[in-house]
């Protein structure tokens, strides 16, 4: 199995993800919103790792505040980043191996406990 090389294989990542969380009972619900909103999420969301994982300069933050958002309007208790990162996790083991797919994963569960430990202290 590849490690992710490049920005296709985040956007690869990235869409099977998201085709997980849009089937999930508990998680599809705080990702319904108008198509031109979703199109931008995507970008932003490979931008951002695709700045972590290959330094592009190509995220330029704020996802505290985005999130912080959400939890007002929908309520990101500690099940639904458990939840979160089990997808991730699951997503990534399908279809990659190596020190890149490592760190996404580590990344993500990194930012995931910070910002539980935000809204569900
Ligand atoms: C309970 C778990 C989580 C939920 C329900 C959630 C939900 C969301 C939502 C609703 C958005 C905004 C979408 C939009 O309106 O454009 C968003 C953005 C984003 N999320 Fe999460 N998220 C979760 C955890 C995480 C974690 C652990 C990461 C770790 C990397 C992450 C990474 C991102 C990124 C990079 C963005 C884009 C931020 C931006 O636009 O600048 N999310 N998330």
């Amino acid at each position: 199995m590849n490690d992710i090389q490049n920005r296709a294989d985040i956007e690869l990542l990235v869409n099977s993800f998201y085709e997980k969380v849009h089937k999930d009972f508990d998680l599809a619900p705080v990702f319904e919103m108008p198509q031109e909103q979703w199109d931008t999420h995507i970008i932003r969301v490979v931008n951002f790792w695709e700045n972590w994982l290959f330094q592009t300069g190509s995220y330029n933050g704020g996802m505290m505040w985005v999130h912080l958002q959400a939890h007002e309007k929908h309520g990101l208790s500690t099940e639904r980043f458990e939840r979160w990162l089990a997808l991730w996790f699951m997503s990534v083991d399908t279809l990659f191996s190596g020190p890149k797919a490592d760190f996404v994963k580590n990344k993500a569960l990194e930012i995931g406990q910070i910002m539980n430990a935000k809204m569900n202290a």
